[in-house]
């Protein structure tokens, strides 16, 4: 074995080997009656690597997360999550891995406060499973952990209001904190700027862009200056397929994305 094949394979100087990528997706598929969602998909998030997932309605991107994260069983293909295979693992044991996510489709609590919205997630609720419990206190780790999570969002001083009191832009930095709660060790972010106005856009991308590198985030995004702005690789998918993966330079450049983007004057995502 020569000098750079062993140093790629041999344990860090921690004792902890080489790291795994945070997710590998191979061959993934998924079919709904005849249409192919999902076809043939394949990708590998690096350690603290951050992917834009871009692409026209109805490309797939969304099947590709709920794959990832556990909501929707592929027809075929593989997502192994920190080297580990978890194709037949539920989605809350996947949530219990560390993988945090926000929804197309808001999921947040309208009538209770932000506090009492992070304190669910930090317990592991979603909107499939609400999870409720007795306050212990203002002081308790959960209560602490999501103060300092509101915090890091910006959103602290408004952790008595409820969920209906806040802007769209609030909103989605809510759904980001619930997401970060749990101290997640990949992202899935799906549109987190819908439907946000240029100011908040320019908020939320502040908060992205602040994130803790250390953290690999995957993001569907219409809005370019994100998908191609925050990220270091982009893939670009349409009808369920792959169409190219590389930097955000090569993506903006490659013929197919142009014509998608660029080529249909109904498109709102222009690059
Ligand atoms: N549960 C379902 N049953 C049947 N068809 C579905 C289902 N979910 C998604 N599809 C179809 O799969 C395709 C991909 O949908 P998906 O929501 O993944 O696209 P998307 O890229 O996220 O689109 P958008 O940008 O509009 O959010 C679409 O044709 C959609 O109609
Ligand atoms: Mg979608």
């Amino acid at each position: 074995m020569n000098a750079a094949v062993r140093e790629a394979t041999a344990p860090d100087p921690q004792g902890s080997g080489p790291v795994a990528p945070a997710l590998v997706v191979s061959g993934l598929g998924k079919s709904y009656g005849g249409v192919r969602a999902v076809d043939d998909i394949s990708l590998t998030l690096g350690a603290g690597e951050r992917m834009g997932v871009i692409g026209p309605n109805g490309a797939g991107k969304t099947t590709l997360f709920k794959m990832i994260a556990g909501d929707v069983s592929p027809t075929d293909g593989r997502v192994e999550l920190f080297g580990r295979d978890v194709t037949a693992v539920p989605t809350a044991r996947r949530a219990r891995m560390g993988v945090g996510r926000t929804f197309q489709v808001s999921n947040l609590f309208r009538e209770m406060t932000l506090l009492d919205n992070v304190r669910v997630a930090a317990r592991g609720g979603t909107s499939g499973a609400r999870v409720f419990w007795r306050p212990q206190g203002r002081r308790d780790d959960v209560t602490m952990r999501s103060l300092e999570t509101l915090e890091s969002v910006g959103l602290a001083d408004r952790r008595d209001d409820t969920v209906a009191a806040l802007s769209h832009g609030e909103q989605r930095q809510l759904e980001i904190a619930m997401a970060l709660v749990g101290r997640p060790r990949i992202l899935l972010l799906d549109e987190p700027a819908a439907g946000l106005s240029s100011a908040e856009r320019a908020t939320l991308r502040q908060r992205i862009e602040q994130l803790p590198r250390t953290i690999p985030i995957l993001l569907i995004e219409h809005d370019m200056s994100l998908a191609l702005g925050l990220t270091d690789r982009v893939m670009c998918m349409e009808n369920g397929r792959h169409v190219v993966t590389g930097t955000p330079a090569e993506v903006r450049a490659h013929e197919t994305v142009r014509e998608i983007y660029l080529g249909r004057r109904d498109r709102k995502d222009r690059m």
